[in-house]
């Protein structure tokens, strides 16, 4: 006897945050974007956002950085929904998002886009729509420059605005610590401040590092550590000088190298070890000059799809 599955009534996805190991900033283009090139890391801090058939369109959120996050048609999550239910021409289309906020809002870790990307995801699997790859990636785009590679995971080359992807050998897995502020520092100010800070009008055309690509392909921990590059953070230093202390202390208690994460103001130390990884968040909450710290193990997947969907 054949059976035919019931549509699911609700979807959960798991999405991570993502870390720039390099953030090379090139120019202001003309479309108000920079061109940039990155190596993106996806790492083990993750948001989960469930999708329900409902009567009409609604975002809740839930978990330590609810309250920090957007409701209705400013939610990143909401448009993604919205914008796949447009092209995709869906009928009944309206849901019930619901967000499991674990990704600091604003905090140079992706936290919106990852939420786009996991609502992309869980609609497309709730509506049955099986995709193509590639539109679903020019979806993304056209949702946040972050918005690809949470949708990828892994790591990878960012350039364009971030969002054309392309892959690159790597090996090891890699133990982060994430530094958090209690207030996150808004992205455009932050490119904003680089084009302040930028004298020299002739800013090069951005490209990955030999440096970074050796690091990666070798899987040492403290090739990567030295390799570690962001164009954003004098900006993101000159905006809150108080995160500059943030990144001292961490190499003084022996990361392997430190960098702010995207536009800030989250400060990622690389260590050697899940103990060494848990040796500096003691040092650092101790220490007193840190809001908050985590830890976190990349690369990890992207967006996933989480088993037991509730049937209709
Ligand atoms: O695309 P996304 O929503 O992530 O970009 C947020 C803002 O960051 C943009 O509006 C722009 O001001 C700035 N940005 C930029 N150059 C990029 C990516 C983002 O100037 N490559």
């Amino acid at each position: 006897m054949s059976t035919v599955s019931a549509p699911p009534r609700s979807v959960t996805v798991r999405v991570p945050a993502k870390v720039n190991c390099e953030l090379r900033v090139g120019p202001l283009g003309a479309d108000g974007y920079h061109e940039l090139s990155t190596v993106f890391m996806a790492v083990g801090l993750y948001d989960e956002v469930t999708v329900t058939r409902a009567e009409r369109w609604s975002v809740t959120t839930t978990g330590p950085y609810a309250a920090h996050v957007p409701s209705g048609s400013d939610n990143l999550a909401m448009r993604a929904a919205r914008l796949l239910a447009r092209h995709m021409r869906v009928t009944r289309a309206p849901v019930a998002i619901r967000i499991d906020k674990n990704i600091p809002v604003a905090g140079g870790m992706a936290g919106g886009s990852a939420d786009a990307a996991g609502a992309l995801v869980a609609c497309e699997h709730l509506w049955g729509l099986r995709m193509d790859r590639d539109e679903l990636m020019e979806l993304a785009a056209e949702l946040g420059s972050d918005v690809p590679f949470c949708l990828a995971g892994g790591i990878a080359i960012g350039s364009g605005r971030g969002e054309r992807l392309a892959p690159v050998l790597a090996r090891g897995t890699y133990h982060w610590v994430f530094a958090l502020s209690s207030q996150g520092l808004s992205t455009p100010e932050v490119f904003g401040e680089f084009d302040r800070l930028t004298t020299d009008i002739s800013v090069p055309q951005p490209e990955p590092s030999p440096a970074m690509m050796t690091a990666l392909r070798s899987g040492d921990p403290e090739a990567l550590g030295d390799a570690l590059v962001n164009d954003l953070q004098e900006p993101a230093f000159s905006l809150r000088p108080a995160l500059r202390a943030v990144l001292d202390a961490g190499l003084e208690f022996g990361a392997l190298g430190g960098i702010i994460s995207g536009s800030g103001p989250t400060v990622a130390f690389l260590t050697g070890s899940s103990e060494h990884a848990l040796d500096l968040c003691v040092a650092l909450t101790a220490s007193g000059v840190v809001d908050q710290v985590t830890r976190a193990k990349g690369p990890v997947h992207g967006v996933q799809i989480l088993p037991g969907p509730t049937r209709e």
